[in-house]
């Protein structure tokens, strides 16, 4: 599939175009206080990772958590703060863990509890959080929940999944309407059972639970209690936005090509906008229980992430909460998920995210498991994605993360970026994994190509795995250059980059925490903006969108700075350092970070 589109893999059609108390202070975190202790998430360098292809500690070619125990000493290199482990629960692993069925244990195959909490405590040690993954929109089919839901319409748990009755039309049996699943197909699933369809957002073994019960939601406050009290810091929420549905089950009305019929997708389904299935109002009055449920048993420390793919500002300032009582972190995906170098839109989004959110943190995040990674904004002319090494590969993994980390936000990164893996999808349909890439293939490849194996070394199996046996994705060809091993040592290499970039977001004042002020506002080339820290601190941050050098100036007295002498902070390497801001260079994607004096 033109992947670029993929954000939307989950919400089609959206976006086209115990607490830890004494939790040491060298966090880098802002010491910020909040009316129940530290915001340590504020200023934060948050890393998903993926578990399954993190490390592999057994041999077994998927990773676990001894696995990522092992890598702590790198995280705690890097600079992160906390990391996101996406589901590592016991599950049929059909979406690879975002289908549980038990939410208070840990799969086998990624260890034991025991595992888990040496994880909790080693991660702690090295000044690292544990963010979980919560999903709460649907359980597997294999839950015990879900069973006793699907044994009769009268058990106790009869409600607390989505059933709906059939349509008759003409005598023969219809789904309820023509809601289709994220994953391919009619989002209902006739059960023969209880002669009934059950709604699935997902995959058909997922189905969603039904959030207006209040037995489904008093189950789920207890979950989230249960992780507090084993000390994670926080709770990334899976599909947060899709808990509830039109009361009416009407149906969403397609969204129509050029030629005014419905576009079809890369399932062959004809294309339906989400006004009836996402972004529903009572979604908030969940998002309060919850921060009220993580306030009350987290000491206030506990930070709420949201999945929010959301199309305006105005819609990621609601999730804040009208009294900022529901997540402190809805992800921005306004910035991190433009996909092309468009130095306006970067502006204006970036400067939204300042000036509209009512001073409240923005999350922003360029990549996940569930779109490739940061090399899909190398582009060929007619715009299509051109994964892998192109020749500004590395101009234009520098320039990704410093708008991630030179900007006022708490960033969020995901394993790889740092030494510039890039997407590599699988080339046969036989070799693919992820069931929406075999349902959607040659169009949609699935999301294998941005979840393969982390490459530490240029040794057997990257470092990944040690035992020979086939890893569960192949380790890309990129191993043998792109690993942690060979870029540690070099000052050149993206990893450096993403030290030196993390240190100055933790450590300078204006980085850290400073305003963010867009400068030369009519240039559509450079990208570029002013930090300004509390003692009137002045950093200025250029990147270059474009293939071709350019000479920036700046003129900040209308930013109230008086200096023009730069001391260079960072700089592409190879690039001449500039004495004043009255003449900058800049490299094709070049980027130059320096404070004026
Ligand atoms: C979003 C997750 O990131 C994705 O991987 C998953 O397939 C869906 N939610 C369903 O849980």
């Amino acid at each position: 599939m033109k992947t670029i589109g993929r954000v939307c893999a989950l919400l089609p059609a959206l976006f086209l175009a115990t607490s830890l108390p004494a939790f040491p202070q060298q966090l880098g975190a802002s010491s910020t206080q909040n009316a129940a202790g530290p915001a340590w998430w504020k200023n934060a360098v948050i890393c998903e990772i993926y578990p399954r292809s993190f490390q592999d500690s057994n041999g077994d070619g998927v990773g676990d958590l001894n696995g990522i125990t092992s890598r702590l000493d790198y995280l705690q290199k890097l600079g992160v703060n906390a990391i996101w482990l996406t589901p590592i629960y016991p599950s049929p692993q059909v979406d690879f863990g975002y289908d549980i069925s038990d939410y208070e244990a840990i799969d086998p195959q990624y260890g034991t509890m025991a595992d888990f909490d040496r994880l909790v405590a080693e991660a702690q040690k090295r000044g690292i959080r544990i963010i979980m993954d919560l999903v709460l929109n649907h359980t597997s089919d294999q839950d015990p929940w879900f069973k006793e839901s699907a044994s009769s319409r009268t058990n106790p748990k009869a409600d607390w999944y989505m059933w709906r009755d059939p349509k008759m039309v003409n005598g023969q049996r219809e789904p309820p309407n023509n809601w289709i699943s994220g994953f391919g197909g009619s989002a209902w699933q006739w059960d023969p059972a209880r002669r009934q369809y059950y709604y699935h957002r997902f995959y058909v073994q997922q189905p969603d639970l039904n959030w207006n019960n209040p037995q489904v939601r008093q189950a789920m406050y207890d979950v989230e209690r249960f992780w507090i009290r084993k000390g994670v810091a926080g709770f990334r929420l899976d599909a947060i936005t899709a808990l509830f549905e039109d009361p009416q089950d009407r149906n969403e009305p397609y969204v129509l090509g050029p030629d005014g019929k419905p576009r079809i997708n890369a399932y062959g389904d004809k294309e339906v906008t989400s006004i009836y299935t996402d972004n529903l109002p009572e979604v908030h009055d969940v998002l309060r229980q919850l921060r009220q449920v993580a306030d009350e048993t987290g000491s206030g420390n506990t930070v709420l992430i949201g999945e929010t793919y959301l199309n305006s500002i105005a819609d990621l300032r609601k999730m804040y909460g009208a009294n900022n009582d529901e997540l402190q972190l809805p992800m921005d995906m306004q910035v991190g998920f433009i996909n092309k170098f468009d130095v306006p839109l970067f502006r204006r989004r970036i400067n939204e995210a300042e000036t509209e959110l009512n001073g409240d943190q923005p999350l922003f995040v360029f990549d996940n498991h569930d779109n490739p990674r940061w090399d899909r904004y190398q582009l060929s002319a007619d715009g299509t994605p051109q994964y892998g090494y192109g020749p500004h590969h590395d101009g234009i993994g520098r320039v990704i993360a410093t708008v991630l980390f030179a900007s006022r936000d708490t960033a969020l990164m995901y394993y790889g970026d740092a030494i510039g893996m890039v997407t590599t999808p699988p080339a046969r349909k036989e070799d693919v994994r992820d069931p929406i890439g075999i349902r959607g293939w040659p169009k949609e490849k699935g999301r294998d190509g941005e979840r393969t194996p982390m490459q530490w070394n240029a040794g057997p199996d990257a470092g990944f795995s040690s035992s020979g046996v086939k890893t569960w994705l192949p380790i890309p060809p990129s191993y043998t250059t792109y690993n942690v091993a060979a870029e540690e040592p070099s000052q050149d290499s993206m990893l450096h980059w993403y030290q030196q970039l993390i240190a100055l977001k933790k450590g300078d004042p204006a980085l850290h925490d400073g305003a963010e002020i867009m400068l030369n506002t009519s240039d559509n080339r450079v990208l570029s903006w002013l930090r300004k820290g509390p003692d009137g601190e002045s950093v200025v941050v250029a990147c270059n969108f474009t293939d071709q050098p350019q000479t920036i100036s700046f003129n900040l007295s209308a930013q109230g700075v008086q200096g023009t002498r730069m001391k260079t902070l960072m700089i592409t390497p190879g690039a001449a350092e500039p004495q004043s801001l009255h003449s900058i260079q800049l490299g094709p994607y070049g980027v130059y970070i320096g404070e004026v004096r």
